[in-house]
């Protein structure tokens, strides 16, 4: 099974290369996003990917700080960020528990499809407090997969898992469940909305 850095590395291309799913969802998700982040800002996004929101966003915030595991993916975000004549967006090679981020504490920060693929969502939760201001806002959307249906996609995904073609260190939680890690996290709720599939997008400040 490969590392959490090599699964994606490996897909990296053909990740950035993917049309987006749900388009109508997506836009949803950035217009809302974009509802909670001003001029001022100083971003933080974490698990990037290559970067198409945050780059999306950058002109509407005073920074952003872009940052994967995967080197692959940092890369392409670069490559974009160049090609997009984008100023305020810099890439980052990171995981949020690295001591990376010299311009922490973030007035924002964001995690899309993230959270169900770290293994102590509690720990990522506090960690993501920490690099926040106080009054500052995590915005997340991801998938949520626990409850009853976990039973079936769990032996599927193991499967997967031992061919490669899964991330290992997967986390199973409901939207509800989800939210009250947050809470337990120090964060209090602000947002919480499905746009238009069964991953929950939440806005949580921090108290
Ligand atoms: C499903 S992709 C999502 C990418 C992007 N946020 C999006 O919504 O398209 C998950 C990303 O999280 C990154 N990732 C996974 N585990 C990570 C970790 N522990 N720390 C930082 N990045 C991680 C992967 O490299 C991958 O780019």
């Amino acid at each position: 099974m490969p590392d959490t850095k090599t699964f994606w590395d490996r897909i990296a291309r053909k990740y950035a290369a993917n049309p987006i799913k749900n388009v109508e969802g997506y836009n949803r998700t950035v217009e809302r996003t974009r509802a909670h982040l001003s001029r001022d800002d100083r971003v933080l996004e974490v698990g990037c990917g290559s970067g198409t929101t945050a780059l999306l966003l950058a002109p509407h915030v005073a920074h952003i700080t872009a940052s994967d595991i995967s080197s692959e993916m940092t890369a392409i975000g670069a490559e974009k960020t160049a090609d997009q004549k984008v100023t305020n967006a810099e890439f980052v090679c990171a995981t949020p528990f690295d001591d990376a981020f010299p311009s922490a504490p973030f007035d924002a920060v964001l995690a899309f499809n993230f959270l169900h693929l770290t293994s102590d969502v509690s720990a990522t939760l506090r960690r993501l407090g920490d690099l926040l201001k106080p009054g500052g806002v995590l915005i997340s959307k991801t998938a949520a997969i626990g409850g009853a249906k976990q039973y079936l996609i769990r032996p599927l995904i193991a499967v997967m898992q031992l061919f490669g073609k899964a991330p290992s260190g997967l986390s199973y939680f409901t939207a509800k469940q989800l939210e009250a890690k947050m809470r337990e996290a120090g964060f209090e709720l602000v947002e919480s909305d499905f746009h238009g599939d069964s991953r929950p997008f939440i806005v949580a400040r921090k108290n």
